[in-house]
């Protein structure tokens, strides 16, 4: 097991009608933001039940930040929260609400001269946040839960990523009953995402952690389990719950301590949605099977762990077991609604140019196995067509 440090210091509140917690939860004389989307909050009852345990306090609304959130309306909130001193952030939406609050808390208190773009570009250290509160109202990103941000700069077709300790939210609120009014495409989504998040800490290379691949194999079998669960039986309150806290321990950090990481296929991912637009979970549906096929050597050991213990494929032809391993991963893709296809998602031999040049331009090296472009180039030729 490689060395390791864990400090996860949300305050998770969990389950139905949870939301009224915000009463005690939101610090009394603060001066408080509410961020959301594009407007869902305010067609399924989570908007009226936020502002129910708010009442009597003043509440900034900021609406409109977008999925993946753009920069650009991230300042737009940045300069409010400078010119009316806010000094609380309530985050009320998905992981795109929630990762654009993260930015611009960690913006409105930058002090650099410089565009606070650079904490995403340059890695700046963010020495200074707005504390943030959060209700999540979709289970995908396990942002709810740990210190990531990914943030998308339409002026340069960027999408990038930071994290910092002070970018967990002081609290969390997880009602699996708000969940159910997600369109299909955003459940699948989510169930995409939260699968790839666990086997990006799990299908690289072993060093002894039967802890934590346990754990991650325990989240793979509750997806396959209940994730078309909730396409077929959509109130049901237990299946979406699974599926949430599935999200939450999917990307809290947990599965990642102490084992070797890849993120190679978020890498490439973002890479799709910042030139085609294409949702974040279908991105990683599309390249996580093609990135097995062409790391299945460096992988192999956690390949043929992943076919025997999450899908029962066994036997002496090691090529055929992965092979049928993979086929079984895009299945359950397919099942749940992502079926993945450069066509459908517009990854032109054109695109494929342009995201090289990006990995070519940047010069860094991907999965635990450090590729670059060239290697790149070559996954993202192997994708579906
Ligand atoms: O904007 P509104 O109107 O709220 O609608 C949203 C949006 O259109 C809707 N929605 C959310 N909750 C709903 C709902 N509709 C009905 N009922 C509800 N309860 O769903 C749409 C998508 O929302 P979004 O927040 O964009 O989805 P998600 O949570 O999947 O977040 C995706 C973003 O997170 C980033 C992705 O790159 C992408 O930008 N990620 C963040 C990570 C992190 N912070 O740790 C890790 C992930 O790997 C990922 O990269
Ligand atoms: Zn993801």
């Amino acid at each position: 097991m490689l060395n390791f440090q864990y400090c996860n210091p949300v305050n998770v509140v969990f389950g139905k009608g949870q939301i009224a917690k915000l009463a005690e939860l939101v610090p009394a004389d603060a001066r408080v933001m509410m961020t959301y989307g594009g407007g869902s909050i305010k067609r399924n009852g989570v908007y009226e039940q936020v502002m129910a345990a708010l009442a009597g306090r003043k509440v900034i609304e900021f609406g409109g930040i977008e999925p993946n959130p753009k920069y650009e309306t991230c300042m737009k909130a940045v300069d409010i929260c400078k010119s009316e001193g806010v000094d609380f952030l309530l985050s009320v939406g998905g992981g795109s609400t929630l990762d654009g609050t993260k930015f611009i808390a960690a913006a409105a208190k930058y002090t650099a001269t410089e565009d606070p773009w650079d904490i995403c570009l340059k890695g700046t250290p963010v020495t200074d946040e707005i504390p943030i509160g959060c209700v999540i109202t979709l289970p995908a990103t396990g942002s709810e839960m740990n210190g990531w941000s990914v943030v998308s700069r339409l002026s340069t077709d960027e999408k990038l990523s930071f994290w910092s300790q002070l970018s967990f939210p002081k609290f969390s609120i997880l009602d699996p009953e708000v969940t159910m009014s997600l369109p299909e495409r955003q459940v699948a989504n989510g169930i995409v995402d939260t699968f790839v998040h666990v086997c990006e800490q799990y299908v690289t290379r072993p060093v002894n952690t039967p802890i934590q691949d346990r754990q991650a194999e325990g989240v793979l079998l509750t997806l396959i389990e209940e994730g078309p669960k909730a396409l077929s039986d959509p109130k049901n309150y237990d299946v979406r719950a699974n599926l949430m806290w599935a999200a939450t321990v999917g990307l809290n950090g947990w599965l990642a301590k102490g084992v070797v990481e890849d993120w190679g296929t978020h890498a490439i991912g973002h890479e799709i949605t910042a030139f085609t637009g294409t949702d974040h979970g279908k991105t990683l549906a599309l390249v996580m099977p093609a990135l097995w096929k062409y790391l299945r050597r460096e992988k192999e050991a956690k390949l043929l762990q992943y076919a025997d213990r999450v899908w029962g494929i066994r036997g002496d032809d090691k090529d055929a077991v992965i092979d049928a391993a993979i086929e079984k991963t895009v299945e359950f893709f397919k099942s749940v609604g992502c079926d993945a296809s450069r066509s459908a998602y517009g990854v032109t031999d054109e695109v494929i140019e342009k995201i090289v040049l990006v990995f070519e331009r940047r010069g860094t090296k991907i999965t635990e196995c450090a590729i670059g472009a060239h290697e790149i180039c070559e996954i993202l030729k192997l994708c579906a067509k």
